[in-house]
């Protein structure tokens, strides 16, 4: 299979995705550069150390109370050709001056890789995945006595490395192949380190059939045990008939006490970007517009922006509750950041 797949279709949203937490990683190296973060250990110290030597820090004006958390892998899965090409056709697509084109092929050329992606996403985008991020992070963590963890349109998360998840944790990763073999590609040719002990899974699958229940069995699931179930940045990419079969399935899998955390997007907001495009001084000099998810309408094949009715059906009913980002970011103690676009709904069988 050919990693240039990555560059069209579905698959790099992954890679969008990736480089805002390589954004939120650089904000928080700036805090280790500054002597301002305490380390759990001395493994996580010496990896901050060697991090700081291989990306360098491009220093951010920011001063917001974000989301802490790094994600050390989201820097060696857009330093490859293809993940800058994406970076390059992005930016290109939202260049509003054409005479400007050399001066945009100059800064990429030159930019560090967090500034030149930083050039193409508003911050209230960045901010959204790094709430994001670390709220599931955090319910990955308070739920990791369960014994599997299944992720449907996986993409380049890293939490069944990066997170501190016992041995006891296996963890299913589902995504189309193309974006899977990127993933493992990458993955076999660096070493930063893996703190997670749960033994990872990857599957190939497209989540518009049902096959992936199958493939999941064949590599030890176990539908006795109780499941956490995880849909970040998926269900709005399924078609209505997609989702539906797929929460089915999910129902049929599921031992009592599994969880399912859904994430949505409101489709209305969806087009909106609110902030930072005018802040950025590479956007402006250079005139890009602000990139925004409604670009991708090609790609979104639902409006499925409330799971509660369908997890209910499924047996999903304990617990249920849908949070909005701008509680989380209350929760998360960031409550500054405001204007979120995301939405979770968490659920209990
Ligand atoms: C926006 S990315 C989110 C990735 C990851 N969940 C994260 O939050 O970092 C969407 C992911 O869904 C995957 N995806 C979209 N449609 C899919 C399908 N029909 N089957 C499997 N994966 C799919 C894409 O390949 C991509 O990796």
């Amino acid at each position: 299979m050919n990693n240039i797949e990555i560059i069209h279709g579905v698959g790099r949203t992954s890679i969008f995705v990736s480089s805002f937490r390589l954004y939120i990683t650089n904000m928080y190296l700036q805090l280790v550069k500054s002597k301002q973060v305490e380390f759990q250990n001395q493994e996580e110290k010496d990896y901050m150390e060697f991090y700081l030597k291989l990306v360098g820090v491009h220093n951010q004006s920011d001063h917001l109370n974000f989301p802490k958390f790094y994600d050390p892998h989201a820097y060696h899965f857009l330093n490859t050709p293809y993940a800058k090409k994406i970076l390059s056709d992005t930016a290109y697509s939202l260049l509003l001056n054409p005479e400007k084109s050399e001066e945009l092929e100059k800064f990429l050329n030159e930019a560090s890789l967090v500034e030149a992606w930083s050039a193409i996403f508003g911050l209230d985008n960045i901010l959204d995945i790094g709430i994001r991020t670390k709220f599931i992070d955090d319910w990955v963590l308070e739920n990791k006595h369960l014994k599997q963890l299944v992720i449907f349109g996986s993409g380049l998360d890293t939490r069944a490395l990066r997170l501190p998840l016992p041995s006891t944790m296996t963890i299913f990763e589902i995504d189309l192949p193309h974006v899977v073999e990127y993933k493992n590609n990458i993955l076999s040719n660096i070493d930063v380190g893996k703190i997670s002990k749960a033994t990872r899974h990857s599957i190939f699958a497209d989540l518009s059939e049902s096959q992936w229940v199958s493939e999941l069995e064949s590599r030890g699931f176990n539908r006795d045990y109780p499941t956490l179930w995880l849909m970040e940045g998926i269900v709005m990419y399924l078609d209505p008939q997609s989702n539906s079969n797929l929460f089915k399935n999910i129902g049929l899998n599921s031992a009592e006490g599994s969880k399912v955390n859904v994430h949505t997007v409101g489709t209305m907001k969806m087009g909106i970007s609110l902030k930072f495009e005018a802040e950025n001084p590479a956007a402006k000099r250079l005139g890009l517009k602000t990139f925004n998810w409604g670009m991708l309408n090609d790609e979104f094949g639902s409006k499925f922006d409330n799971p509660s009715e369908i997890l209910t059906e499924m047996g999903f009913n304990k617990n249920i509750k849908t949070f909005n980002g701008s509680e989380i970011a209350k929760i998360l103690g960031c409550s500054e950041i405001q204007n979120l676009l995301s939405e979770y709904t968490i659920g209990e069988k």
